[in-house]
């Protein structure tokens, strides 16, 4: 019989989570304007906001922490990040910062100009607002087999080369100040880039003279579906596919909350050394000084031991394999998903969910309020409400995809957990047709409304 995967760790610690009835969420999700950010964590019980920061630590990432060192210059744990980041991503150079916005934050500050166009990938929402708020455009190369949630493909990830030429030949090459390759690419469902996609993506920026920059936040799980899916790549350990990809990347971006396991931390890679000298300005104002950028030193033991834990093989096998078990049981449910699996997070596909509401009504911010009030599982809208209005028309955006994500953290759930998040959905699923009204904005902010933004039933 083949064995099952499971954990490769066993649980040390535990933190007690509490259930809550159907009349209490109804309160607090009224409390709350509709938005599942301003709900406290005490008041949910599987908590698929996001995988971000959220992970388990492990006993050797506790030990790290008790070794930082926390001099303002120079010290030991900024070298042992340095040395991680060098051995396990192959860069040169490196700015730790506080998360992986203020690496683009940073970054963005030397390159980014008024007017420029940043082509990539689906760009992720704080991505897109660094971009933006600098009044510059993001242009979304994906594949469009992305947006079809039916389709079948392996890397929905990849940049469609013919876009992203046509960007480029339009567009001197002074108003394109890089290339962003998201890996894996959250906004389209945890998709990733094939090697061959990074390959052809830095052979074409090479010929117009332009840099690419890898968001690189969950850039382990993408390299784990290059070795279960690309040919030549089955025998490669993860280490290896690892270093290969950012062999095709000028620099990159990181929020090390998610594949480098740790709860706070980011940090910017650069091949150049002068575009290092020229963030290291920028990163001295927004985040500190160079060898510390934002973090203490105990965060940077923590983060080099975690990307090295965040590399390993077992690891992703039972990471994503736990991602696919959820999967699974929803799309044997018959709940639209997109396909295939995500890396970090199942996507429901919101719009075939509920499709006989209109898209004006918010249909997956709809989808997760029922969600919580079902059962206390928080997910997230990946959908209209995220993608802010447009900056210079200021009318809604409603993107192709309206998306729930249930993003899970690392080594933090258990598959019964999953089995609960299943059963939750499905029960939502079955009152699908009683769910005959969305939600409507009543206050939100100019850019990146999402996290504040108040709702009325
Ligand atoms: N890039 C990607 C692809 C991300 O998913 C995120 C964060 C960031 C950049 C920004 O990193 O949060 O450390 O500042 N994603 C989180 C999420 C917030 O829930 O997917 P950050």
């Amino acid at each position: 019989m083949q064995l099952p995967y499971a954990e490769p760790f066993k649980i040390k610690m535990v933190e007690t989570i509490k259930k809550s009835t159907r009349e209490e969420r109804e309160q607090w999700i009224k409390d709350a304007k509709y938005n599942l950010f301003n709900i406290k964590s005490e008041q949910v019980f599987v908590d698929l906001l996001t995988d971000s920061g959220t992970g388990a630590m492990s006993d050797k990432q506790w030990s790290e922490m008790m070794l930082g060192d926390e001099s303002y210059a120079g010290a030991s744990s900024y070298y042992k990040m340095k040395k991680a980041i060098k051995d396990i991503l192959g860069f040169e150079y490196f700015l730790p910062t506080h998360q992986g916005r203020a690496a683009e934050n940073v970054l963005f500050s030397v390159l980014v100009k008024e007017g420029d166009i940043v082509p990539g990938n689906s760009h992720f929402d704080t991505t897109k607002g660094h971009i933006e708020f600098r009044k510059a455009t993001a242009n979304d190369c994906t594949i469009d087999e992305a947006f079809d949630t039916t389709i079948q493909h392996d890397f929905k990830g990849n940049i469609n080369l013919e876009k992203l030429e046509k960007v480029l030949k339009e567009n001197p090459a002074e108003r394109i100040p890089m290339i962003i390759v998201t890996v894996t690419c959250n906004s389209s469902g945890g998709q990733p880039v094939s090697m061959q996609n990074m390959r052809d993506v830095k052979a074409l920026a090479g010929k117009y003279g332009i840099r690419v920059v890898f968001d690189s936040a969950r850039f382990a799980e993408n390299a784990y579906f290059i070795k279960k899916r690309e040919a030549g790549y089955a025998d490669k350990s993860i280490k290896e596919i690892v270093k290969e990809m950012f062999t095709y990347a000028d620099a990159m971006t990181m929020s090390s909350k998610k594949d480098a396991i740790v709860n706070m931390g980011g940090f910017i890679g650069f091949k150049d050394e002068d575009l290092f000298k020229q963030a290291s300005v920028f990163g001295i104002i927004y985040e500190g000084f160079i060898t510390y950028g934002g973090m203490s030193g105990r965060d940077m033991n923590a983060l080099a031991q975690g990307l090295d834990e965040g590399t390993e093989f077992p690891f992703l096998e039972s990471r994503v394999g736990q991602v696919a078990y959820l999967g699974q049981m929803l799309k044997d449910y018959g709940i639209p998903i997109q396909e295939p699996f995500g890396g970090h997070a199942i996507f429901v596909d919101a719009k075939r969910f509920l499709p006989h509401l209109p898209k004006e009504e918010f249909v997956a911010q709809t989808l997760a309020v029922e969600l919580y009030i079902e059962s206390g599982v928080r997910a997230v809208e990946i959908g209209a409400i995220l993608a802010d209005r447009d900056p210079v028309t200021r009318e809604n955006r409603f993107p192709d995809l309206e998306f729930l994500r249930m993003a899970i953290p690392r080594r933090t759930y258990t598959n019964n957990h999953m089995d609960y998040i299943a059963a939750s959905l499905k029960n939502v699923f079955d009152r699908r047709n009683e769910i005959t009204k969305g939600v409507k904005i009543v206050k939100e902010a100019p850019i990146m409304r999402h996290f504040t933004v108040e709702l009325e039933r």
